[in-house]
């Protein structure tokens, strides 16, 4: 059970990480341009296995993905404050232009998870760079995970037990799908009144911005988000290597939409096994297409 990391920065970093101390794999290989970075890291976390799980962690160069069952790509550059994620398009598909053959050389049977942003449109790029090698993005499940944990703090129980999803784009025109949202069992306003809490338009719109605009908050403060990202990563992988058939909300071309976006899908041994079709008010609909237009849209630079 080896998995790779392509790109030592804080994403990747982290991912590998949250992937030592839940002690998803037995291996974990960092590969990144800046060798003793990876290497540092590396050792770093290595330290942490002994108490943990005891996860062998390495570094090395492309060769040392030969055999990953997973390979998350989380190479290139993040956000600055007041930039979006469509901001990044060109510099990091240059990056993957170079890095994604190389990776497809070297570890030919991996699952490619991609979390480098835009997440969508670089999961696309690399499905065309490694073709007929299962690829998939981190799309909304982080999204999904803010959605929930929000919920849950209004309803005042475990985020686990809150569910709902954030589907279309990794990126600003998300669409939180409230129709999908539940809190044990029950429609989120059903579950509220039923505890006496309040539930408005304005409490929804809250939980709306602060689920959106999450990650421009974090790079505000810190430069940067990498935990709750690391922590999806390591779930999504999980799913992966343990053919769980986990329902995420992970980024794949999506024949309807003509692009790739995040919409519920069951994910097991080769990634995405089955995409599901929630049920959305006519509203939600409209929404998704619109962040399927957006994303399409901004995907046609590549080609000019
Ligand atoms: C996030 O949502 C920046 O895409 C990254 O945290």
């Amino acid at each position: 059970m080896k998995v790779g990391v392509l790109g030592a920065g804080l994403v990747g970093a982290t991912a590998a990480y949250a992937l030592t101390l839940r002690g998803s794999c037995s291996d974990l290989v960092l590969v990144d341009k800046d060798e003793a970075r990876a290497r540092a890291e590396a050792q770093d976390i290595a330290h942490a296995a002994p108490v943990s799980h005891g996860t062998r962690v390495g570094s090395g160069g492309y060769a040392a993905l030969a055999e990953c069952r997973v390979v998350i790509v989380a190479a290139g550059a993040n956000q600055q404050p007041g930039e979006s994620r469509l901001d990044l398009l060109d510099k990091n598909a240059a990056i993957f232009r170079e890095v994604i053959p190389q990776v497809a050389r070297h570890a030919p049977d991996a699952v490619l998870l991609i979390a480098t942003n835009p997440v969508d449109i670089l999961t696309e790029l690399a499905g065309q760079l490694a073709p007929g090698q299962p690829v998939l993005g981190s799309g909304t499940v982080l999204d999904s995970a803010r959605f929930r944990h929000l919920i849950a703090e209004r309803a005042g129980v475990d985020a686990t037990h809150v569910h709902g999803y954030v589907l279309g784009e990794h990126g600003d025109s998300e669409v939180l799908a409230w129709s999908t949202a539940s809190v044990a069992g029950l429609p989120v306003a059903e579950f509220m009144a039923a505890r006496g809490l309040e539930w408005s338009d304005a409490v929804r719109g809250e939980i709306d911005a602060g689920t959106r605009d999450a990650a421009a908050e974090i790079i505000q403060g810190k430069r940067a988000t990498y935990y709750g990202i690391g922590a999806a990563l390591a779930r999504i992988t999980e799913a992966i290597l343990g053919d769980r058939r986990a329902v995420l909300t992970i980024s794949a071309p999506t024949a309807d939409y003509g692009v790739c976006l995040s919409l519920p899908r069951i994910v097991g041994g080769r990634g995405v096994e089955a995409t599901l079709a929630p049920s959305l008010t006519a509203e939600e609909q409209a929404a998704l297409e619109a962040s399927a237009d957006v994303l399409r849209e901004t995907g046609q630079r590549l080609a000019e």
